[in-house]
């Protein structure tokens, strides 16, 4: 009797030994072989290359003499006044935390028709708040690859004894508070090679010449995206913006820049952490539009899509009862 029980379990391990293996092999063969790194030719490299583009405005004395625990990197552009004034009233604000120090910067590029006028002001926004940095591309939806690399490049040269940078659309909420509690639990694993938001896995290039995340074969030959972040919004290790940076020399620009950032992780071999709790069940970087209630809010670090006015609507009911969730 034992002996046949013996011969029973020693069948069932091999069999969950066997199993086991075959699911190994098939997850094995599911993960991408890195990117070949080879430089992209020089005048596909000088598209994106920082030392193409000169500044306008600069803010090069931000980060001296201070190591701010988080930099805000907000893309929009020369007529996006409203949203910069609703960023600095919100989430933008200064000494919103206690004892942390968070900065904010509005990147912005030119307008393809020039505009006097409203540069002038700009000018005069940028002397009055130093949170302006402009350079010298046309802003354009196809052109923000060009305007994430120079956010990399902004904190690669000029704020490297940050912690952490967020890019982050002006079209969003964001609740610093979680963000910050959110940050200090990742402390030990995030100090280097960390980047965070919304995962986006599996994700593949679209044909269809209509769709707005078209992609040409010439472009773009393979069938398949590594793991990248959702555009919207991402934190990351300060570390990583040199990295990423670097790394760009070995990837062909395309006009996805979340899709871009992500060929660039690839090639330095860092994955995307996606930010959820609970198992998954709730996105902490919460990339659909949610009607907004406070203790909903109070979940998440941001929510997608809110214009300055509902912005500043917002904020000022989240402020009051924040902790009372
Ligand atoms: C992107 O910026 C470059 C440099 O300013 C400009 O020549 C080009 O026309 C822009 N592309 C688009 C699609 O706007």
């Amino acid at each position: 009797m034992r002996k046949r029980w013996r011969y029973k379990l020693l069948k069932y391990f091999a069999i969950a030994g066997l199993i086991t293996l075959v699911v190994i092999l098939a997850f094995n063969s599911t993960i991408r072989p890195s990117l070949p790194k080879t430089p992209v030719p020089k005048e596909l490299y000088d598209v994106i290359s920082p030392s193409t583009y000169k500044f306008i405005l600069n803010q090069p004395e931000l980060c001296e003499n201070r190591r701010p625990f988080l930099v805000l990197m907000i893309p929009l552009t020369l007529k996006d006044t409203e949203a910069r004034t609703a960023i600095r009233r919100t989430w933008g604000q200064d000494g919103l935390i206690p004892l942390v120090t968070i900065l904010h910067l509005f990147v912005i590029g030119q307008p393809a028709q020039s505009d006097p006028v409203l540069q002038e002001h700009l000018v005069r926004e940028s002397k009055e708040y130093g949170d302006i940095i402009q350079m010298d591309f046309v802003d354009s939806y196809h052109n923000l690859t060009i305007k994430t690399m120079m956010i990399m490049n902004w904190i690669a040269t000029y704020c490297q004894g940050a912690g952490y940078a967020m890019k982050i659309d002006a079209d969003i909420f964001l609740n610093v508070h979680y963000l910050v509690d959110y940050l200090h639990e990742q402390s030990e694993s995030s100090g280097k090679d960390y980047i965070t938001g919304s995962v986006i896995s599996d994700a593949v290039p679209n044909r269809d010449s209509f769709n707005k995340w078209y992609i040409s074969e010439d472009l773009y030959p393979d069938s398949w995206y590594p793991p990248y972040v959702s555009g919207a919004a991402y934190v990351f290790s300060v570390d990583l913006a040199r990295k990423i940076s670097w790394a760009s020399r070995f990837v062909q620009p395309i006009p996805l820049e979340d899709v871009y950032v992500g060929l660039c992780l690839h090639v330095l071999g860092v994955k995307p952490v996606y930010a959820t709790k609970f198992l998954g069940f709730r996105n902490l970087f919460e990339v659909r539009r949610l009607k907004y209630e406070r203790c909903t809010f109070a979940k998440h670090i941001i929510v997608n899509g809110f214009n300055p006015q509902n912005l500043i609507r917002i904020w000022h009911d989240f402020q009051k009862s924040y902790f009372t969730c």
